[in-house]
C-alpha cells in the first residue's frame, strides 16, 4: 500500500509530509492517505459518440420545486441527471433545504426521491419532516454512510430519480481505506455518484460542510466535478438565508434566493429589498442605500460606514458584507483626489442585513457613506446611488441601470444619483448625475 500526503484544502498531493501546502500556501493541512488503486471500476459511463449538430440537440427535462426562488436559482428547475452541490456552513440549514426541495418535488412529479442521511438517524430525520409538515411516501430513507448502498438502492429502484446526499463528508467508499472527510474519500465518493447520476438520469443533490475559513475537505475540490454549484449563506444569528448559485450548467451563475428562517422551516422572500434596508423615520448620516443587482434581480441595500478618531499607530479598518481590499482603493482614491484624509482614522463599514457585495458598482455607495461620516451630513432625502470609481476617481457606468431605478422607484425612492454617462429612460426619479468622486461633496448640500 503506497502512502500520500494530501492537501485538505486544495487535493494537492505529495509523495512526503509538509507542514505548507506547495500549491494553496495553507498551512498544516496535508494529511497522510492511503494511495487509491486505480483499477477496474463497478461503474462506467457508456460509451456514446455523436455529433454536433443543431437537430440531435435534446432540452433537458427539468423538475420544478414550484417555489420561484429556489427554480430561479437553479436556472429554472433542477435538470434531471445533473448533479448540484450546495455547500454551507453546519448548522446554516441545509438538510432543512434539502427536504423542503425533495418534498416539493417529488409532489410536483411521479417520480421518488432517495433522502440519504450519513449524519442523522430516521428518527431524527422523520422529526424534522414532522416539523416542517412534510408527510410524503415518494420519499425514501436511507440512512447509511456506505456509497456501495447508495448505489445499490438507486439501481434496484427505477423509480427514483431524485437523490440526496447529506453530506459528502460522512460517505465511505470501502475500496479506500482513508477515513470519511478526507479529500481522497470525499472526491472518490462524489466523482461515483455523478457518473450514477448521470447513468441513471438521476438528479443528484449533494450537501457539503465548509467551515468559516473555508478549510477542511471537500466542497472546493468537488466544485469542477458537478455540474452547479450553490452556496448556502447567511449568518446564524440572523433571520435570512441567501442561497447563490456560484456555477450553473445549465443555467446563468450568480441567481440569489432569499429565504427567511421560521420555525416551520424556510420561507422565501419575494421582496427582498424591504428586508436589507431598514426603515428609518429620518435621514441617518453615515448611510447610503445601494442598488444592486444580484443575478437577474435588483436588490436595495443600506451601506453603513463610521468613522471614529484613533491614538493606535494603524488605525482599524473593519469590514462586514464586502471586500477589505476596495475599501482601502476607496479611502485612497478619496485621499487623492478629494484631499479626505482618513490615515489616523478607524474605519468601519457595514452593510446592513448581512448581504455580501460583489458589484464593484457600490464604490460610490461606499464613498458617499464614507464623505457622508466625515461632513457629518446625511445624503438627500430618500435617494439611492450606484457607480463604480476608477483610481483616477471618475465614476464608470454601472450596467442594468434602468432595473436598479425602476425597483428604487418601486420602493418609493425619490432621487437617483448616478453615473453621467449613462443612459437612463425616464422615471419618476430625478436622476443626479456625476462624474467624479470629487462631485459627490455638492450632493451633501442638495437637499
Ligand atoms: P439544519 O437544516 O440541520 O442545518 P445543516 O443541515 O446546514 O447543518 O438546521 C439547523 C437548525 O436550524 C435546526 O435545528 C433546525 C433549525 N432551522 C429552523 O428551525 N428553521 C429553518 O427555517 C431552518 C433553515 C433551520
Ligand atoms: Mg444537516
Amino acid at each position: 500500500m503506497k502512502t500520500v500526503y494530501v492537501c485538505q484544502s486544495c487535493g494537492h498531493s505529495t509523495g512526503r509530509w509538509v507542514g505548507k501546502c506547495i500549491a494553496c500556501d495553507n498551512w498544516d493541512t496535508i494529511v497522510e492517505e492511503i494511495a487509491v488503486k486505480t483499477g477496474k471500476r463497478s461503474i462506467s459511463a457508456p460509451i456514446l459518440i455523436k455529433t454536433l449538430s443543431g437537430s440531435e440537440i435534446i432540452t433537458p427535462s427539468r423538475f420544478l420545486t414550484g417555489i420561484e426562488e429556489l427554480d430561479r436559482v437553479f436556472g429554472g428547475g433542477i435538470v434531471q441527471g445533473a448533479s448540484i452541490l450546495i455547500g454551507g456552513e453546519p448548522g446554516i440549514g441545509k438538510s432543512t433545504l434539502l427536504l423542503r426541495i425533495a418534498a416539493n418535488v417529488v409532489q410536483l412529479s411521479s417520480f421518488e426521491c432517495l433522502y440519504v442521511s450519513g449524519e442523522e438517524s430516521l428518527e431524527q430525520v422523520s422529526l424534522r419532516a414532522k416539523r416542517l409538515k412534510i408527510n410524503e411516501p415518494k420519499i425514501k430513507l436511507l440512512s447509511t454512510v456506505s456509497l456501495t448502498d447508495v448505489v445499490a438502492t438507486i439501481k434496484e429502484n427505477k423509480s427514483i430519480k431524485f437523490l440526496v446526499i447529506d453530506s459528502i463528508q460522512t460517505m465511505y467508499d470501502s475500496r479506500i481505506t482513508s477515513a470519511p472527510g478526507t479529500v481522497t474519500q470525499v472526491r472518490t465518493c462524489a466523482h461515483e455518484l455523478t457518473i450514477l447520476a448521470k447513468q441513471y438520469g438521476v438528479s443528484l443533490l449533494i450537501v457539503g460542510h465548509i467551515t468559516k475559513d473555508g478549510q477542511i475537505a471537500g466542497p472546493k475540490t468537488l466544485e469542477h466535478m458537478v455540474d452547479t454549484v450553490l452556496y448556502f449563506e447567511g449568518e446564524n444569528s440572523n433571520q435570512y438565508r441567501i442561497l447563490r448559485t456560484i456555477k450553473n450548467r445549465f443555467g446563468p451563475a450568480n441567481e440569489i434566493g432569499v429565504f427567511e428562517v421560521s420555525e416551520a422551516g424556510l420561507v422565501p422572500v419575494d421582496n427582498p429589498s424591504s428586508l436589507f434596508l431598514m426603515a428609518h423615520d429620518r435621514e441617518v448620516v453615515g448611510s447610503a442605500v445601494f442598488a444592486g443587482i444580484e443575478g437577474s434581480r435588483p436588490i436595495l441595500m443600506e451601506v453603513q460606514a463610521l468613522i471614529a478618531g484613533t491614538n493606535m499607530a494603524t488605525p482599524r479598518r473593519a469590514v462586514v458584507g464586502w471586500d477589505i481590499n476596495r475599501l482601502a482603493m476607496i479611502i485612497a482614491v478619496l485621499n487623492a483626489r478629494c484631499k479626505m484624509f482618513l490615515h489616523d482614522k478607524e474605519v468601519y463599514l457595514n452593510i446592513a442585513g448581512g448581504l455580501k457585495i460583489q458589484e464593484p458598482s457600490a464604490d460610490l455607495a461606499v464613498a458617499a457613506s464614507l464623505i457622508s461620516s466625515v461632513v457629518n451630513l446625511p445624503l438627500p432625502t430618500s435617494s439611492i446611488i450606484c457607480g463604480e470609481v476608477a483610481l483616477s476617481g471618475e465614476i464608470r457606468n454601472v450596467s442594468h441601470a434602468d432595473l436598479r431605478l425602476k425597483e428604487a422607484q418601486k420602493l418609493g425612492f425619490k432621487k437617483a444619483i448616478m453615473p453621467k454617462n449613462g443612459n437612463y429612460s425616464s422615471h419618476d426619479i430625478e436622476i443626479i448625475k456625476l462624474g467624479h468622486v470629487r462631485e459627490l461633496r455638492e450632493v451633501f448640500n442638495y437637499n
